[in-house]
């Protein structure tokens, strides 16, 4: 049996609007994370996948439910407490301009972990700002830069090896690529898949691309609207997904070769407001299987298949899992 490294359970997040209205970002959400696993986070934008980043990573607090690290309940560690915690929860944002600070040379930027994490003395973080630059293949004249003299890739390149300075043992990260041109990618991806491999590195990887996290995860996730809908071992989703809403994804995801036949199924219309959400399934009013009772009944997860790893389970919450016969062709 896996221990987790991160369970978070029913965990909730609403944020005040305007007037008396609030917006469900993240609703009743449950999830175990293992040691050395690497867990997807896909849904489409505004499915509160950033939200959930930040809630585990403790920089905003939940409304409800609650965040275990290594089964100690964190969610409401004071932050005099949480600091030792902070070094072995770090997170990597989708626009490295926006998280590094523009007046701080490289080396300053990379340093800041080592300074408030560990006891190294001068010389032995200078040492330590070499080893993360290699680690992250940062050529050694980037320490003395500004931000503004290095290319989007290198940034993330920095964000990467600043977040690992501090030795973590769960990195979230959070559109790491999707800001940067393909070519730089597939280096960046490289890049984090030798961390994992190197330190067994635990990672949430929060991605609108499928085909990143097919790369990159053994487990997937699927949001909408703050909602689980499904989940399941990342082959098991992405080949054999159940969910409607899986579907129209993956479907959005597929080749545009006219030549290959592939079953393609479409959301219809617009996402409901996260300020007025439908009753019953909320994904009912766009979803190509709908049929009345949808309007209705908030479905209830199915197991589909079996499992042996209870953590791998492939679920999904659909009230037309029986009439779901859709294959990747
Ligand atoms: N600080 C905030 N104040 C009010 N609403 C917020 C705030 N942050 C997020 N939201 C709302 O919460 C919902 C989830 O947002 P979130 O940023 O988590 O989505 P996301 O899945 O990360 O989207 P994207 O793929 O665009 O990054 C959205 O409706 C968003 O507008
Ligand atoms: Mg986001």
């Amino acid at each position: 049996m896996h221990k987790p490294l991160i369970e978070i359970c029913e965990l909730t997040k609403t944020f005040p609007s305007a007037g008396f209205d609030k917006v469900l970002a993240v609703d009743n959400v449950s999830l175990k994370i293992n040691t050395g696993e690497s867990v997807g986070l896909v849904g489409e934008s505004g499915s509160g996948k950033s939200t959930i980043g930040l809630l585990i990573s403790k920089l905003i607090p939940v409304s409800s439910g609650r965040i275990c690290f290594e089964g100690q309940d964190i969610t409401h560690l004071p932050e005099r407490k949480m600091r030792a915690l902070r070094s072995d929860i770090q997170i990597v944002f989708q626009d490295p301009w926006g998280s590094i600070n523009p007046r701080f040379p490289i080396g300053r930027t990379i340093s800041e972990p080592l300074l408030l994490h560990t006891a190294l003395n001068s010389a032995e973080r200078e040492k330590e700002i070499k080893i993360l630059a290699d680690r992250v293949q940062l050529p050694k004249s980037t320490l003395e830069r500004y931000p503004h003299e290095l290319s989007g890739g290198q940034l993330q390149r920095v964000s990467i090896a600043r977040a690992i300075a501090s030795k973590p043992r769960f990195l979230i990260m959070d559109e790491p690529t999707s800001s940067l041109d393909l070519s730089v990618r597939a280096g960046i991806l490289e890049l984090l898949n030798d961390i994992r491999r190197d330190t067994g590195l635990t990672l949430l990887l929060i991605s609108h691309d499928l085909d990143t996290v097919e790369l990159m995860t053994e487990r997937l996730v699927v949001l909408y609207l703050g909602r689980v809908v499904e989940q399941g071992r990342t082959s098991d989703v992405l080949l054999n997904p159940v969910h409607p809403y899986t579907q129209t994804l993956i479907s959005s995801n597929l080749p545009p070769d006219p030549s290959v036949i592939l079953k393609r199924l479409k959301a219809t219309g617009e996402i409901p407001s996260p300020l007025n959400l439908p009753k019953g399934c909320l994904f009912g009013s766009r979803c190509p299987l709908f049929k009345a009772d949808c309007a209705i009944n908030s479905p209830a997860f199915a197991e589909l298949g079996h499992s042996v790893d209870m953590s791998a389970k492939h679920l999904a919450a659909c009230n037309r899992v029986q009439d779901s016969s859709y294959k990747i062709l």
